[in-house]
């Protein structure tokens, strides 16, 4: 699903060049690869990863695969509401206009200006409604021209309005007190019985030693009490929560884990057919 940045050059240039500079590198030749695919007749339009990033894979077959796990293992219905935490520009929102009936209702928001722009051009007409949200909110990586912390936003819906919540890739970028706020913001969100789709890092104690040590696909340091971060300048450009501590936030926000925990292959395991490099878990709020 979210592929990330598990190239051997990439790793083996962290001494040498500084991460700006390979993640300009590796956008770039992920940009020149999709070059035929963009030409070809019907194609789809799809964001340059050097516009704003969300991962390898091929953008609307990545978004298409969410949407399949967000229908399989979180439950998802057309009818549904539908909230997309960090959409980023659009990658599941393309596959869901597609899919909502026009009973169905979709709210997506996101930190960074440049992708909502993009998306908002871009996403075809649906038969469900669509809400896009500016969140002005700081990150480091995303978005430093404000001062509001996302650790005090409050999602842009009403308490108990969203039958599915999904956040890929974006808990892997929020700090401590932002993740465990956006945690139970998703708990005040959802309808008893609606459910959460996320992805995180979740550190181990079993991986904590090949994470650390320069196995995981970037060297991982100790961040405060309860995070690992893969460059403590920029501790959000990757983040790793200590599971117990992931987990205690899942249980105060009044949600249930629907296990297992599908652990991803991002600590430098071997992969196996079909698992997805960040862990993935869905989230329950009691009916
Ligand atoms: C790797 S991208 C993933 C985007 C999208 N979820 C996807 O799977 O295509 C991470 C996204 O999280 C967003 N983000 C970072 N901090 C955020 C926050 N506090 N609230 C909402 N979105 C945030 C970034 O702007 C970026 O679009």
């Amino acid at each position: 699903m979210t592929q990330q940045t598990s190239r051997p050059w990439y790793r083996a240039a962290a001494g040498v060049l500084p991460r700006s500079v390979r993640r300009r590198l590796l956008c770039l030749g992920r940009d020149l690869a999709s070059i035929r695919a963009r030409l070809k007749p019907g194609a789809k339009p799809a964001p340059w990863s050097s516009l704003h990033d969300v991962g390898g894979g091929e953008f609307h077959t990545v978004g298409r695969v969410i949407l399949s796990h967000l229908i399989n293992e979180a439950g998802l219905t057309r009818d549904d509401h539908v909230l997309d935490i960090g959409c980023g520009t659009g990658r599941v929102a393309f596959a869901l206009a597609d899919y909502l009936s026009p009973k169905g209702c979709y709210t997506g928001f996101d930190v960074a200006p440049s992708g909502l722009a993009w998306m908002i051009r871009h996403l075809p007409p649906a038969a469900a409604p669509f809400r896009i949200v500016r969140a002005d909110v700081f990150n480091t990586e995303y978005r430093q021209k404000t001062a509001s912390r996302a650790e005090a936003y409050r999602f842009p819906v009403s308490d108990g309005s969203v039958d599915v919540a999904f956040a890929t890739s974006v808990f892997t970028h929020l700090l401590p007190a932002d993740a465990e706020n956006y945690i139970a913001e998703i708990g005040r969100s959802l309808r008893p019985g609606g459910r959460a789709y996320v992805t995180a890092f979740l550190m181990t104690e079993a991986r904590r030693a090949p994470a650390t040590s320069g196995q995981a696909f970037v060297k991982f340091h100790r961040f405060g009490d309860v995070a690992h971060v893969g460059d403590t300048k920029v501790p959000e450009a990757m983040i790793a929560f200590d599971e117990t501590v992931f987990m205690g936030w899942v249980a105060r926000a009044g949600l249930d884990l629907v296990p297992p925990v599908k652990y991803g292959h991002w600590s430098g395991e071997a992969p196996v057919p079909g698992q997805d490099f960040q862990d993935v878990l869905v989230l329950r709020k009691p009916a």
